[in-house]
């Protein structure tokens, strides 16, 4: 394929009133990246010219989009005296002579799917489906074995409701097509919108070439409600899964399992039910126990889990991470944390054992401070370190201390512990029991 043979056009412009939603439509998240990011994407596998028509919270589109991706041009739509997807397309000036319009609306699409666009010679190729519940989609009216016209539902009679053959909203024009029916585009219908869509009837009574493509929901549902967008969702998630164990990785039960584009897995990883995996997180050779959550990490030849909760910048490798432990922005190698601890900003070396209810307490109401613990430490339960505190190689720390001094130096042992006392009999007098 040649990038440099095809412009690709996104309109990313409209309001979206259907999601109900401050945010725009175009910037919900499916599996944690915006719908237009995952658009943008694939379009860049497919052309060089990508466009982005952009008009409602054009800055916040704009902006979120510039953090993930150079080199895309945005156009900002006249939304207010041209309405609509034909709206959107005014003031476009495609480089080159074949262009795809996608609507900004359809995360679920791939370069794969979009390779029957680009290998026709037709003036236009629309995308259509069959859909049992074709509510919400333009009908496509077809007789005489050629698409006429595309209907939208508002301006749809009884009749054309029934039509079950939609509009996908994806098309490739020649340069020419847009050039000359774009102008000639009204805005007489139910929703006083100029429609892209009516390109295909002016084009039709003017005898050209009109290819329908049939292509399916899997790849080109549209998203017009939260429905629709938790729907999207399942699919996407399906895809991401189904590609993960293709290439190796084993899931208990997948449909609990929630993995984020972006998220990577390298040689034989388990995934128990219920684990969530999000951001750039990298899990290499490791077994992630029921119901865990890992955010932003690394993790490599360990087991966590299950219930464990790994947050941002966490560096987790040959290590045993137990239940109810959480861990953030800390580096652990060769670590075992069995049972409920916090270990936050901290950086903990090879051999050492935290024991159960372990807490760094990172956090002065202010600021964060570092905690580094050495080689073969033995830190026991229920000790807290108040950091900054440094604890150096082979040091134990007894059972219920509060680590204060600093720095605790190679081979100590660091213990706080008020002196115990027993109190004969206070039971029996406390409860009048004898
Ligand atoms: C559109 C099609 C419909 C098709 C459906 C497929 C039209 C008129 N209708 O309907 O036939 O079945 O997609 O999903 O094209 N947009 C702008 N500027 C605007 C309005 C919309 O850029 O003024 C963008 C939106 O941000 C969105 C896309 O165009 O990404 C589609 O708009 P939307 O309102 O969702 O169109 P549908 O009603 O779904
Ligand atoms: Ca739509």
């Amino acid at each position: 394929m040649n990038k440099n043979n095809i412009s690709i056009i996104i309109l990313a412009a409209g309001k979206g009133s259907r999601m109900k939603s401050p945010t725009a439509k175009v910037l919900h998240s499916i599996s944690g990246k915006p719908m237009l990011y995952h658009i943008i994407k694939v379009s860049q596998e497919i052309s060089n010219d990508i466009t982005v028509v952009i008009a409602h919270q054009k800055e916040k589109v704009q902006e979120a989009m510039q953090s993930h991706f150079e080199n895309i041009n945005f156009c900002v739509q006249d939304a207010e005296n041209f309405p609509g997807t034909g709206g959107a397309m005014k003031n476009i000036a495609p480089k080159n002579e074949k262009v795809l319009v996608l609507n900004g609306d359809m995360p679920l699409i791939t370069a794969e799917a979009l390779d029957g666009f680009l290998n026709t010679d037709a003036d236009i190729i629309m995308s259509i489906f069959d859909l049992q519940n074709p509510d919400g989609y333009g009908r496509v009216i077809i007789e005489e074995n050629q698409v006429q016209r595309i209907v939208e539902q508002k301006d749809a009679s009884a009749q054309e409701l029934k039509v079950s053959t939609v509009n996908a909203g994806i098309y490739a024009f020649s340069k020419t097509v847009i050039e000359k029916y774009i102008p000639l585009l009204t805005n007489e219908n139910a929703q006083k919108e100029y429609y892209l869509t009516d390109v295909i009837s002016m084009a039709r009574k003017d005898g050209l070439n009109i290819s329908p493509l049939l292509v399916d929901e899997a790849n080109f549902k549209g998203v017009n409600s939260k429905k629709d967008l938790s729907d999207s969702e399942m699919i996407m998630q399906d895809k991401i899964k189904t590609a993960w164990m293709n290439a190796g990785v084993i899931m208990q039960l997948p449909s609990t399992i929630y993995i984020e584009e972006g998220v990577t897995f390298e040689g034989e990883c388990i995934i128990e039910n219920g684990c969530r995996i999000t951001g750039d997180t990298l899990i290499s050779n490791s077994h992630i126990k029921a119901s865990s959550v890992i955010e932003d990490s690394i993790v490599k030849s360990s087991d966590v889990g299950p219930l464990a909760h790994l947050r941002p910048a966490s560096y987790i490798e040959d290590t045993h991470i137990g239940n109810f432990v959480e861990v953030k922005k800390s580096s652990l190698k060769g670590v075992k944390a069995g049972h409920l601890s916090y270990i936050g900003d901290s950086q903990v070396d090879e051999g050492t054992n935290i024991g159960a209810g372990v807490i760094t307490c990172n956090y002065d109401g202010i600021n964060k401070y570092k905690t580094i613990i050495g080689k073969n430490v033995f830190i026991g339960s229920d000790s807290q370190i108040v950091a900054p505190v440094q604890i150096e190689d082979d040091v134990m720390i007894a059972a219920g201390t509060t680590v204060t001094s600093g720095q605790v130096k190679s081979g100590s042992l660091a213990i706080s512990r008020v002196k115990l006392r027993t109190i004969k009999d206070f039971y029996y007098k406390f409860f009048n029991k004898k």
